[in-house]
């Protein structure tokens, strides 16, 4: 487990203090892909590399594995990082090394003997689907090979902990859920804890277990990832969310009202749907079910790992204590939320 206690990071620049991380407080379970997710600026860079304090804290302790990461000494703290990967989004690589010449860097400086290390990087080029291109530079590769290449280089050490900083940020969208595809491989094939800070909702909802949103250097909300987003409580998580849901509120309240003027008959119910995915067929049963018929107005449902979020509004018509039967069984049957825009009298 990682467990992160009253982390604070101040810089001092022009003799201005800026604090970029405010007393976060966190705990990260083993084997967790773990978001955090925060505007440009929020401090989530200098967060995560107070883990491995590639940035010193100005206060606070992290404990990596039982082990106080901020209370080592540099050769103690040299040895402890070769259990903590990381992962960039510019790769940095080297240049001037192959690929398999760049995964074996942090075996050469490890000093595992050679035999070992071509053995270890002929597997992480297996792992990491790069078979055949082992005597590229990465001027030759593109923006997902070269990730892939930084994926195997931090694995290299068989760490517990692998952190990645926006490591889909410079990739194109099919690119990008391909790495993350990979990631969810090696985070389930290798039981890697994995803990990921980004500015795209997307990232976070197609891997992350549990996010927590970071603003100003504070953590401002955390939970699992289908909690934190289906009822987001403070703003800057509700515009993450709008991101992926389009509108907020007020448009919502404008279009009822146009809904109702345009669909005036029977009644018309907006469906909160948060997880189980068995809810999906929703529709479908309540069709067979009852003699009403069905119109769908308008919807909103997005997919996390954890199942979809969102909402339908749609219009009931038909008699009256029929379409009473079809609320109630939706009430009664699933955890589906109903709420009630319009009724006719
Ligand atoms: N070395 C530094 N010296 C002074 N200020 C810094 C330093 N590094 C970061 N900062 C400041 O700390 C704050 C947080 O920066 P950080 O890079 O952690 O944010 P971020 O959430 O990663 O942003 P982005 O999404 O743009 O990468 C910013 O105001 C930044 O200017
Ligand atoms: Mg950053």
């Amino acid at each position: 487990m990682i467990s992160i206690k009253g982390l604070r990071k101040v810089f001092t620049s022009n003799n201005k203090k800026l604090t970029a991380v405010d007393n976060l407080t966190l705990d990260i379970e083993d084997g967790e892909i773990f978001g955090v997710i925060g505007y440009s600026g929020a401090g989530k860079s200098t967060f995560i590399r107070l883990l491995n304090r590639l940035e010193e804290p100005t206060e606070g302790n992290v404990i990596i594995d039982k082990q106080e990461i901020t209370a080592l000494k540099a050769n103690e703290l040299r040895a402890a990082r070769q259990e903590i990967g990381m992962i960039f989004q510019h790769f940095n690589l080297l240049w001037s090394r192959t690929v398999e010449d760049n995964i074996a860097f942090p075996l050469e400086i490890a000093g595992v003997p050679k035999a070992e290390r071509m053995e270890k990087v002929k597997e992480l080029i297996r792992l990491v689907g790069l078979s055949g291109r082992e005597k590229a530079y990465p001027s030759q590769l593109s923006g997902g090979q070269k990730q892939r290449v930084g994926i195997a280089r931090a694995l290299a050490n068989n760490p517990k902990v692998l952190l990645c900083d926006e490591a889909t940020s410079a990739l194109d969208p099919e690119t990008t859920n391909a790495i993350l595809d990979l990631l969810v491989d090696i985070n389930r094939e290798l039981g890697l804890t994995i803990i990921l800070i980004t500015h795209e909702m997307h990232v976070i909802q197609k891997i992350c277990h549990r996010v927590a949103v970071m603003e100003q250097g504070k953590i401002v909300e955390q939970g699992e990832v289908l909690d934190v987003f289906s009822r987001p409580k403070e703003q800057v998580t509700k515009k993450f969310v709008a991101q992926v849901m389009g509108n907020g509120s007020d448009d919502e309240t404008k279009d009822t009202s146009y809904l109702v003027e345009n669909y005036p008959d029977g009644k018309i119910v907006r469906l909160h749907f948060i997880g189980e995915s068995t809810n999906q067929t929703l529709i479908s049963q309540i069709a067979k079910r009852f003699p009403i018929d069905i119109n769908i107005l308008q919807g909103k449902i997005t997919q996390t790992q954890a199942g979809g979020y969102g909402t339908l509004v749609i219009q009931f018509v038909g008699n009256e204590n029929e379409i009473q039967n079809a609320v109630q069984y939706i009430c009664e049957n699933t955890s589906v939320e109903v709420e009630v825009i319009h009724n006719v009298q």
